[in-house]
């Protein structure tokens, strides 16, 4: 059966999980929608973001009519996972930061951890290190500006070797002889420099995109669908929901070689 899936971010950084579900998941139809009105979320409060993420998804769900719905963002998975499987009957796969891979991949138990603000403070993340990464020393970092430097790129824009240095060397440390051997993109945006990272990082380190994981987690749960049947499409494959006017030439070409040719806007300001 043909599956419509629902990816959902504040802006471009779910595009790297929209990749990793459409390459498990080849025949599924894909629907794409950026918070774009609201980008970045990391800068939000816990309670403003809950309620935002839950009026947007309100929206784009009685359009796209989704078998599932992926939260293809740390910042909204964190907080809003929990109040967002209570509002709707549907399945839900969040996004959180990789720290438990991390921490069984690391010899020199040194783990940093790259995210939003936002996902930083959560209770979530903290109580993820406390149960996984208890042997390690994590040193999470919030970079204020490293998605927005991920949407730049992605659109084409050049950003200097120095601004991407200032988001990321936080987490490259030396201690007591051991130095960090594994860094977590905590982000779906962080990805889309990873090849950026790698060539300016102080020293080379394994990077954790929890992207091929949700995707598998994706197919599991459109398993479990068994013969439920899929509502009629109202939206075709291949569609991106923004929900402002930013849709330039930069902007279209991004989606599009990311697999969403056709951008349309949902206009939903931020009140
Ligand atoms: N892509 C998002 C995440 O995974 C957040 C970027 C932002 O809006 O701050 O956390």
């Amino acid at each position: 059966m043909r599956r419509r899936i629902l990816l959902f971010d504040s802006g471009m950084g779910g595009l790297t999980v929209a990749r990793a579900v459409a390459a498990e998941l080849p025949e599924a139809d894909l629907v794409y929608a950026a918070d774009t009105a609201a980008f970045p979320y990391g800068a939000w409060g816990e309670a403003e973001l809950t309620q935002r993420i839950i009026r947007v998804l309100t929206e784009l769900i009685e359009r796209v009519l989704p078998d599932a719905v992926v939260i293809a963002c740390n910042t909204a998975s964190t907080v809003a996972m929990i109040p967002v499987r209570r509002a709707f009957a549907l399945p839900f796969v969040g996004t959180v930061p990789a720290i438990k891979p991390a921490a069984a991949m690391t010899k020199s138990n040194i783990v940093g951890v790259l995210a939003t603000p936002g996902t930083v403070q959560r209770e979530y993340t903290h109580s993820l290190i406390k149960t996984y990464a208890g042997h390690c020393k994590v040193v999470l970092h919030g970079a204020p500006r490293l998605a927005e430097l991920a949407e730049r790129h992605l659109r084409g824009e050049r950003i200097s070797p120095d601004e991407l240095m200032q988001e990321i060397s936080p987490v490259f440390i030396e201690e007591g002889g051991a130095r960090t051997d594994v860094v977590v993109l905590g982000c779906t945006h962080y990805p889309l420099l990873v090849d950026e990272m790698r060539r300016l990082a102080p020293w080379s380190v394994e990077y954790v995109d929890p992207a091929p994981a949700i995707a598998r987690r994706v197919a599991f749960v459109l398993e479990e669908l068994g013969d439920r049947r899929t509502l009629p499409a109202t939206v075709t494959h291949g569609t991106a929901f923004i929900t402002s006017n930013v849709a330039n030439e930069g902007v279209r070409s991004a989606y599009s070689a990311m697999g969403f040719p056709k951008v349309d806007v949902i206009n939903l300001p931020v009140s």
